[in-house]
């Protein structure tokens, strides 16, 4: 069975500071990183920073600096942004480092041998926004300024020699790969949009620019910097040591599990990726995920815009595991979502603090008042007891394929349910009124325990130091989180001392209570 995982986020333009809608890609892919983690998954989890192009370029000069000198202040708050968001990422690339330029050159002059590159003129619009070329029917005028209909960006006219790369000639080995894989684009709808874009007609597409310097230089023309999509595209592989076939990072996790990116950017991964990817005869990514947006009011947030929402200070107000926790569960995975301050606040109140808190704090002490402050030895488990327990298992192999659906409404709905039915659970059993029949106690405060081990498990995920916090009560730590043992209902070591821990999360005083 493979047991490999890997998973890539975006890279990111290091054109302006991080903002929640970069944090939010980063945190999805995190969730499901660490979900294949605990359930036994080598996984490779790759982020960074797209460097290259006439965006950055001009987002130095603006700053008066050098495009490498500012790219080194900016991708260096986007790894701190990682470290922030307590992403588990086994690699952060950077398109500026030499280990990515030899595999893009080197992918160029595989497309170049294999005839998918030749020399021409390119005129039309581009966008330097998007780093993206349009098409007449693809641009509107409002107010006097041609703006791009999908992205409501400027566009400018160019005129210049190019290579192009023969996309036309992959239209239908595109549409037969769709065909035969429908489980490669995703979601379901965004899926439609690409074909009928592709079945629309593919021209070739602009491959290189000579107008500006900072980017990767042509192999044997060096007149021409690379276009920034395929040079950017390319992290996904040079970060695997590409084209060293042999070493064991590439061996392992090529193709890659899924590509998770925003919808904005779905036309660059599942057409132009899988064509380049095609023309070079390589094998191809499993998954693209075009996630939808985080907006700020109706709009995409975003730096150009200049709506945007600093993630560093929702953590600072309200700590990094409640928005981590927002953002998977309030955004429902795949359509747009809003951040609202008081939706997060009620997150953070009634599942977090209520539910979840709550729940460990009742249970830790009344063992600890009522067992010794140990993990009850002597107990003996009832069908109510069993019932609650069995759940975990039952449904182990039904989380796991949602989880490859990217299903994680069904993930959360789980945990919030089970949460809701342990509460229940304890109020129910009335286990205070239980002090002369100890074994029913004992197994009350054991099935609860085992509860609260089994649910912290599965948030492990979502919200990794909160869930590490409440799983000291058992002296258990991250390498003992493993998601099969959610069948197990013994696990937790009878007899063994209950540790008390501070409050998972605090409460906020929301301010029209
Ligand atoms: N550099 C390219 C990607 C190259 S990948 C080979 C790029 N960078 S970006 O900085 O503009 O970030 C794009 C990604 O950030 C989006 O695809 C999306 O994943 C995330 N987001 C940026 N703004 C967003 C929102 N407002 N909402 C959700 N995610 C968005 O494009």
């Amino acid at each position: 069975m493979d047991k490999n995982f890997y998973i890539t986020t975006p890279i990111y333009y290091p054109s302006g500071k991080p903002h929640m809608g970069h944090a939010y890609s980063s945190i999805i892919a995190d969730f499901f990183a660490r979900f294949k983690l605990i359930d036994d998954y080598n996984v490779h989890f790759l982020t960074g920073t797209d460097e290259h192009g006439l965006k950055i370029q001009r987002s130095a000069e603006k700053a008066g600096q050098k495009p490498k000198e500012f790219c080194d202040q900016i991708s260096q708050t986007f790894k701190d942004l990682s470290k922030t968001l307590n992403l588990s990422n086994t690699d952060f690339i950077r398109t500026t480092e030499d280990r990515h330029k030899k595999t893009v050159q080197h992918l160029w002059s595989l497309l170049e041998k294999n005839d998918d590159i030749y020399l021409s003129n390119y005129s039309g619009w581009y966008s330097v926004s998007d780093e993206a070329f349009y098409n007449d029917d693809e641009i509107e005028e409002i107010e006097g300024k041609k703006i791009a209909k999908s992205s409501k960006s400027t566009v400018e006219w160019i005129e210049e020699e190019s290579y192009f790369f023969r996309l036309s000639k992959w239209q239908k080995p595109l549409l037969e790969f769709y065909k035969n894989n429908p489980d490669f684009i995703l979601p379901e709808s965004r899926k439609n949009e690409v074909i009928s874009f592709v079945k629309s007609g593919l021209k070739d597409l602009s491959v290189s620019r000579k107008t500006f310097t900072w980017g990767i230089p042509v192999p044997n023309n060096d007149k021409h910097i690379i276009y920034v999509w395929l040079d950017a595209l390319t992290n996904y592989l040079s970060a695997l040591n590409y084209p060293d076939t042999n070493n064991e990072l590439f061996k392992k996790f090529w193709p890659a599990t899924i590509h998770l990116i925003g919808k904005d950017i779905l036309r660059f991964h599942a057409v132009y990726w899988p064509a380049f990817l095609l023309a070079a005869k390589i094998e191809l990514p499993k998954k693209v995920y075009g996630h939808g947006w985080i907006l700020s009011g109706e709009e995409k947030m975003s730096k150009s815009k200049g709506n945007i929402l600093d993630p560093l200070k929702i953590i600072k107000e309200y700590g990094l595991d409640p928005l981590r926790y927002y953002l998977v569960k309030e955004v429902s995975f795949g359509n747009d979502g809003n951040i609202s301050q008081d939706r997060l606040e009620d997150c953070i109140n009634s599942d977090l603090a209520n539910n979840y808190g709550n729940l460990c704090q009742r249970v830790i002490a009344f063992a600890i008042k009522n067992c010794d402050g140990k993990i009850p030895a002597k107990i003996h488990f009832q069908s109510d007891d069993l019932k609650i327990l069995n759940k975990f298992q039952e449904n182990l192999d039904t989380i796991r394929s949602k989880i490859d659906e990217q299903n994680i409404n069904f993930y959360i709905d789980f945990i919030v349910n089970s949460l809701f039915e342990a509460n229940k659970y304890f109020n129910d059993q009335e286990p205070w009124k239980k002090k002369d029949n100890l074994i029913r106690l004992n197994t009350i405060v054991y099935t609860a325990l085992e509860i609260v081990r089994k649910i912290s498990f599965l948030l492990y995920p979502i919200i990794p130091e909160t869930s590490l916090k409440a799983l000291k009560i058992f002296n258990l730590s991250e390498k003992d989180i493993k998601l099969k043992t959610i069948s197990n209902n013994e696990f937790i070591i009878k007899g063994n001392m209950i540790n008390k821990i501070d409050i998972l999360i605090k409460k906020i005083e929301k301010k029209d209570d």
